[in-house]
């Protein structure tokens, strides 16, 4: 039987995310409280969120066309050297190790007005 729910690791920070089985990675993080950087809001087009695939990456949906075309906005040498993914495309089907820099819990920074 097939698993409905799995773990994302992001380094370097080290967070650990459940995710539904389907679920996007970026999806899964913003869910449990974390800010993804974006500039598209998870559309697919903007290529900010994407993460470099440290393990896992067959237990990953395959990349679409859009995704593809999208992933050319990511430097030449990145995409050469790693496995490059969109966390806001690419479904998780299994446990993934990701690295992604600015993930961070949704209120960090953010000061609490005053009563
Ligand atoms: S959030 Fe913009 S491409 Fe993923």
């Amino acid at each position: 039987m097939l698993a409905d729910k799995h773990s994302i690791t992001v380094e370097p920070s080290g967070i650990e995310l459940e995710v539904h089985d389907g679920e996007t990675i970026m999806g899964a993080a913003l869910r449990a409280g974390y800010r993804w950087p974006s500039l598209c809001g998870g559309d697919g087009t903007c290529s900010i969120c994407w993460v470099e695939v440290l393990s896992g990456g067959r237990r990953l949906s395959e990349a679409g066309p859009a995704e593809r075309d999208t992933l050319e906005l990511v430097p030449a040498l990145v995409r050469r050297t790693r496995v490059v993914r969109l966390a806001c495309q690419a479904r998780v089907q299994g446990d993934v190790r990701v690295r992604k820099t600015g993930v961070k819990p949704r209120t960090s920074g953010v000061s609490e007005a005053p009563d």
